[in-house]
C-alpha cells in the first residue's frame, strides 16, 4: 500500500521577472551618465555589481528557504499508513470516522437524569419500576448484570433466549446501539440509539435501577 505523496506546489515570487527591470535601470543609468559625459567610477560599478549580487543572493535564498519550508520529497512509503484501507494506489484520505470511545469511559461523565429522559423512548414497551410487570418487552428494573434473556415470565425470541452472557455495560452498549445487529432475530422493534452519549446516559440510568 502506498501512502499519499505530500506535495506542495509552491509558486515562489519569481524574482527573475524583476531582473530585466534591474538591467534596464542599469543601462539607463549608464546611458545617462555617458550622455552627461561623466565617467563611471569604480565605486559606482561596485554598487551596480553589488546590487546584482544581492539580487541573486536574495533569489537563491528565497528558493532554498522555500525548499526548507515546503519539502517536495515524496512521502516515506511507510508513513501515514491508515489501517484497514486496502485500495491499492488510491489516495489515502484519513476518514473522519467516529472515534469509538469505550463505554466505560463515557460512563464516567454520564448522567442518570439525562438517561431517564432517553428512557422515554423505551417506556412504551418497557417497565422501569421496581417489581414492574413485563410489557411488550421485559421489565428492566435491575437489568444491569442480569443474565441475558432471563426476566421471569417473559417470552423471549431465540435470539435473546439462546444468547448467553450477562447485560454488562459492553453488552448493553452493543445491543442498544443496534438491537437487530447485536442480536440477529430479536423481537425488540427498536432502531437503536446512535449517539454514544445517549447510550452512556441510559446505561447509567439502568445501572441506578437496583437495590442500593
Ligand atoms: C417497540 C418496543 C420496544 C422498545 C421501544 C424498546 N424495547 Fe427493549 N425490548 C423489546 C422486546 C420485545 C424485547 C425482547 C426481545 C427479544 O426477546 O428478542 C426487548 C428486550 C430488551 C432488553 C433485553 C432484556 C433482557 O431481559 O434480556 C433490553 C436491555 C432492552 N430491551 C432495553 C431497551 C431500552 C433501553 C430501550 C429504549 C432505549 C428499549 N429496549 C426499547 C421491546 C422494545
Amino acid at each position: 500500500m502506498r501512502a499519499a505523496n505530500l506535495r506542495f506546489d509552491v509558486s515562489l515570487p519569481n524574482l527573475c521577472d524583476a531582473t530585466p527591470q534591474v538591467f534596464t535601470r542599469i543601462t539607463e543609468y549608464v546611458a545617462i551618465n555617458a550622455a552627461l559625459g561623466e565617467r563611471m567610477d569604480s565605486f559606482e560599478l561596485n554598487k551596480i555589481a553589488g546590487a546584482i549580487l544581492f539580487t541573486l543572493l536574495v533569489y537563491l535564498g528565497v528558493q532554498n528557504l522555500g525548499d526548507i519550508m515546503f519539502s517536495t520529497q515524496p512521502a516515506d512509503p511507510t508513513a501515514y499508513v491508515v489501517e484497514g484501507v486496502v485500495e491499492e494506489g488510491a489516495p489515502v484520505v484519513a476518514s473522519v470516522a467516529e472515534v469509538v470511545v469505550p463505554i466505560s469511559e463515557l460512563l464516567q461523565t454520564a448522567s442518570i437524569e439525562k438517561g431517564e429522559k432517553v428512557a422515554k423512548k423505551c417506556v412504551s414497551c418497557h417497565n422501569f419500576d421496581i417489581g414492574g410487570a413485563n410489557k411488550i418487552g421485559p421489565a428492566l428494573w435491575g437489568i444491569v448484570d442480569r443474565d441475558i434473556g432471563a426476566t421471569d415470565g417473559f417470552n423471549y425470541s431465540d435470539a435473546l433466549a439462546g444468547h448467553g452472557g450477562v447485560w454488562d455495560y459492553e453488552a448493553l452498549n452493543g445491543f442498544l446501539e443496534n438491537p437487530k445487529k447485536y442480536a440477529v432475530g430479536t423481537n425488540m422493534a427498536f432502531a437503536g440509539l446512535r449517539k454514544a452519549k445517549d447510550r452512556a446516559n441510559i446505561i447509567a440510568y439502568l445501572d441506578s435501577l437496583k437495590a442500593q
